[in-house]
């Protein structure tokens, strides 16, 4: 039976993929590090590596893996931008979960913006506390805004779905328009210039490309409404944090739901309340007030999980059983 190495595994990951296998056989081996240059060599002898959204699959690093015999490099996550798919060696396939639950990413977007509009992390240390005053909880009716959102995929058409549910107008922007959702859910589609103008919250749905890194900058931010409220759910690398937090300091930016972080890769999924290492601008980020920032988690539920390690499993066979997978990442 193939032998599969995963990196950068949870406890949470381990249980499921265990539960999962029963029914597959594989051989797996479960390592808490990162996949990079130096951790590659560890799949000497395996068949396949199973990586996650903050290991780092470059060229260097996707040749030593082909070197050490690996024939299938596969992603438990949706995303890609972590694996340099330009630079694949020949004999090397990679394959990833496309949908797990666009639903609990969408539903953890708006989980966001509502903590972030009705101030609930505030609300909950204050009650917590016995302290009941309202002063400083003010929020404000999403019913009646407008809402902003950049990728309509599977993710994004959720979100809408929801914030329809909520009374707000929706404008989006997608290099592919979706005519059929934009009838079907009622939005409308506008140029980025036009959806920085009018909306009043504005939350990321498209995946990290060339064309979208640090598509939230300065000059993108600066076309936005005064007071908007951006949500990202998507990847860190659309925002620029200099320009972020430049742009919360002078007040232009009300409110900030953050899921994903520029420089996420050390700190996000692990526990670094005991060591002395901190990034200067996720510090200043999660010191201000009205910044509300989660560590990668928009993916988590059952549901989604569940599916990520059938599908991983199901990728697998496919891929040993006919040579093909339906999931492959081209
Ligand atoms: P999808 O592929 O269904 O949709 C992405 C959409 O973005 C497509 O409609 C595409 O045309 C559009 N797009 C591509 N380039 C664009 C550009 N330059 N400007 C505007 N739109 C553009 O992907 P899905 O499933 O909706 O996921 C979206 C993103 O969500 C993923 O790429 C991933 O980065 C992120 N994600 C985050 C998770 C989390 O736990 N925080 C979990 C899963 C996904």
């Amino acid at each position: 039976m193939q032998k599969i190495l995963f990196f950068d595994t949870k406890e949470y990951d381990k249980k499921l993929f265990d539960e999962y296998n029963q029914n597959y056989h594989y051989e797996i081996k479960y390592l808490e590090t990162k996949l990079n240059e130096e951790t590659a060599p560890l799949a000497q002898g395996y068949d396949a590596v199973c990586i996650f959204v903050n290991d780092r699959a470059d060229k260097e690093t996707l040749r030593i893996l082909k070197d050490c015999g690996v024939k299938l490099l596969v992603l438990r996550c949706a995303g890609y931008n972590n694996v340099d798919i330009e630079n694949l060696p020949e004999g090397l396939k990679v394959v990833r979960v496309p949908e797990y639950s666009p639903y609990a990413v969408a539903e953890h977007a708006v989980a966001l913006l509502l903590s972030v509009d009705r101030k609930i992390y505030k609300a909950y240390q204050r009650t917590k506390k016995y302290n009941f005053t309202l002063n400083g909880l003010l929020g404000f009716d999403i019913h009646g805004k407008t809402v902003g959102v950049i990728g309509t995929g599977k993710i994004g058409r959720v979100f809408i779905q929801i914030m329809k549910g909520f009374g707000t107008n929706v404008v989006a922007y997608d290099v592919f328009e979706n005519k059929e959702a934009e009838k079907e859910l009622g939005f409308e589609y506008v140029s980025l210039d036009e959806l920085y103008k009018r909306a009043d919250i504005i939350s990321l749905h498209c995946p990290l490309t060339k064309e979208t890194n640090k598509i939230i900058n300065k000059n993108s931010i600066e076309k936005m409404k005064d007071g908007v409220v951006i949500i990202n759910t998507s990847r860190g690398k659309l925002i620029d944090t200099d320009d972020l937090i430049a742009m919360l300091e002078s007040n232009k930016i009300a409110g900030l739901g953050l899921d994903v972080y520029e420089d996420e890769e050390e700190f996000f999924l692990n526990d670094m309340s005991n060591s002395y290492k901190r990034d200067k601008d996720l510090s200043i980020l999660l010191s201000m007030p009205n910044v509300v920032i989660t560590s990668h988690q928009a993916f988590f539920t059952r549901e989604a999980l569940d599916k990520i390690a059938l599908v991983s499993l199901d990728n697998i066979k496919e891929f040993f059983e006919t040579g093909n997978c339906k999931n492959e990442v081209k």
